[in-house]
């Protein structure tokens, strides 16, 4: 068949109406178990963890590749809470109007068509899949601090095991470095030549994660919710006991690092809030998703932002800035202060809201894989579902195994990193699509409205873009890996996607 400038260019743009993607939602099998709790279980379940248990120290007090904001990290919050409550209602109104598993990549099929809502889904990977390498890396450290509490009664191998099981091979040479030992000795080798170097901990928790998402989401927001109770428990006693020990001369100088500390520090904090889109994702899952899915993103936001403010107020005010700059500053500001027993429970808590965290990212890659594969970007196999759970149970292991994998390759500040490009793209993405669609389809019924568009929209596409270029010219390898990976989506779009989708237009006609 001859090449055909105007058809390519057509099937590029090619756009699926929002009746069509509602239809094809109606055709599948998903069961409609959750409510509106449930939703802000799962919000809340995806959005506390890593970033306000580990990346908090490092947004006040800077890091290698960034200046921290100070107790100034508060203005970051708001600024990152800001960037994300534009695009959460942008959400909203997108999630209410076509409630179908897929998030802001159906949203962009909606509006900008095949090759756009490709480059989103592949993009949204790095969100959920990668950023749940950073999840897992993160939960196995606590894990292990977790442990050393035990040590005078558990076996000295449990404790400490050797640093090559229990680490990906970047992180294990950092560390054999820092203590002045020769990495190439005393990493093994497989075969003579591969090092091994495998984070077991992590690998073990995606497996049981990945098994218990085959069962049925039901189950698993049930899970979520114990575990939301348990961290919201915990932070709320480091908010209520960390209190009495705030001395306000810590609070000065207010942001070290004046404007550049507290921008630095949003988009490093802007970690901590990533997740709540993950409810959209559940949209087809969902109860009247008209009402309940608007309550859900934006009360989670809420919610978050308060006990976000809260902590970094107290923690700050704690302890000098520079006490917080390590791998659990919560339980560190408690032992700081002679509390051990609450740092104690503080890891217990930690443990729980990164395994209630990786939990809804690992639902909501399966369910963007799901849809990209139902709309022919990938092979049709994945989207099997199970007969006696009723659960996409192919794709769900395939998702389990590309954090397994990608855990053996990445460290947990590149894949924190790339996970915030992805997030900051998608979300610049969705209020684009606000517009587009306000514009070409004004007509359609809106059962939750953006207010003030298109100042609103347009503020979230500034925000995010604006904290996305930021760290394109501040950051090192993640800014590099993450054009890569854009470039790796549109060789895999012409290879494979554009071909499978015409070969199934060409069967349906
Ligand atoms: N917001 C999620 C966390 O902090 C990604 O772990």
């Amino acid at each position: 068949m001859a090449f055909n400038l105007e058809t390519f260019k057509t099937n590029l743009l090619n756009k699926k109406s929002p009746d069509e993607i509602l239809q094809t939602a109606k055709d599948a099998n998903l069961k409609k178990t959750l409510n509106a709790f449930d939703l802000i279980m799962l919000g809340i379940g995806a959005v506390i963890g890593t970033g306000i248990f580990t990346i908090i120290g490092v947004a006040a007090a800077g890091g290698p590749e960034s200046l921290g904001a100070g107790p100034a990290l508060v203005v970051s919050m708001v600024i990152a809470m800001l960037a994300c409550l534009f695009s959460a209602l942008c959400y909203s109104e997108f999630a209410s109007m076509i409630p179908v598993a897929g998030s802001s990549y159906t949203y962009t099929y909606a509006t900008m068509g095949e090759f756009m809502a490709w480059m989103i889904g592949w993009v949204l990977m790095l969100e959920y899949a990668i950023g749940n390498i950073t999840v897992a890396s993160a939960w196995s450290g606590y894990f292990f601090e977790f442990l050393r509490g035990f040590s005078h009664i558990l076996p000295s191998w449990l404790v400490n095991p050797p640093i090559y099981l229990i680490n990906d091979y970047r992180t294990a040479v950092s560390i054999y470095t820092d203590m002045g030992l020769d990495p190439g000795v005393e990493i093994p080798r497989l075969f003579g030549f591969i090092p091994l170097a495998i984070n077991i901990p992590a690998i073990l928790l995606v497996i049981i994660i990945t098994m218990l998402l085959v069962r049925g989401i039901k189950e698993s927001t049930r899970t979520a919710t114990v575990m939301v109770f348990i961290k919201l428990a915990v932070i709320f006693m480091f908010i209520i006991a960390g209190a009495f020990y705030v001395k306000p001369e810590n609070w000065t100088p207010f942001a070290p690092n004046g404007f550049h500390g507290i921008i630095s520090g949003a988009f490093i904090i802007f970690f901590a809030y990533i997740g709540f889109d993950a409810i959209s994702t559940a949209a087809e899952e969902t109860k009247n998703p008209q009402r309940n899915l608007p309550i859900g993103l934006i009360g989670t936001l809420i919610i978050c932002t308060i006990v976000y403010v809260l902590t970094a107020l107290v923690l700050c005010g704690m302890v000098p800035i520079d006490k917080i700059n390590v791998l659990a500053p919560i339980s560190a500001a408690m032992s700081e202060t002679g509390n051990n027993w609450i740092a104690g429970f503080i890891s217990v808590g930690a443990l729980a809201g990164l395994t209630s965290v990786l939990l809804v990212y690992q639902l909501g890659t399966t369910r963007i894989l799901y849809a990209m594969s139902r709309d022919g970007f990938l092979p049709k196999i994945l989207q099997d579902i199970h007969k006696k759970y009723q659960t996409p149970h192919i794709i769900t292991w395939v998702s389990g195994l590309i954090v397994v994998i990608g855990a053996l390759f990445m460290d947990l500040n590149v894949s924190a990193e790339l996970c915030d490009f992805g997030t900051f793209a998608s979300f610049t993405v969705v209020c684009i699509a606000v517009l587009i669609l306000r514009k070409t389809d004004p007509e359609r019924k809106r059962p939750f409205k953006v207010p003030f568009v298109p100042l609103f929209p347009i503020l979230g596409i500034l925000f995010c873009g604006g904290l996305m270029i930021y760290s394109l010219f501040t950051l090192g390898t993640s800014a590099i890996l993450f054009p890569l990976w854009v470039l790796i989506g549109i060789i895999i779009y012409f290879g494979y996607c554009y071909k499978n989708i015409r070969k199934i237009e060409k069967e349906n006609n």
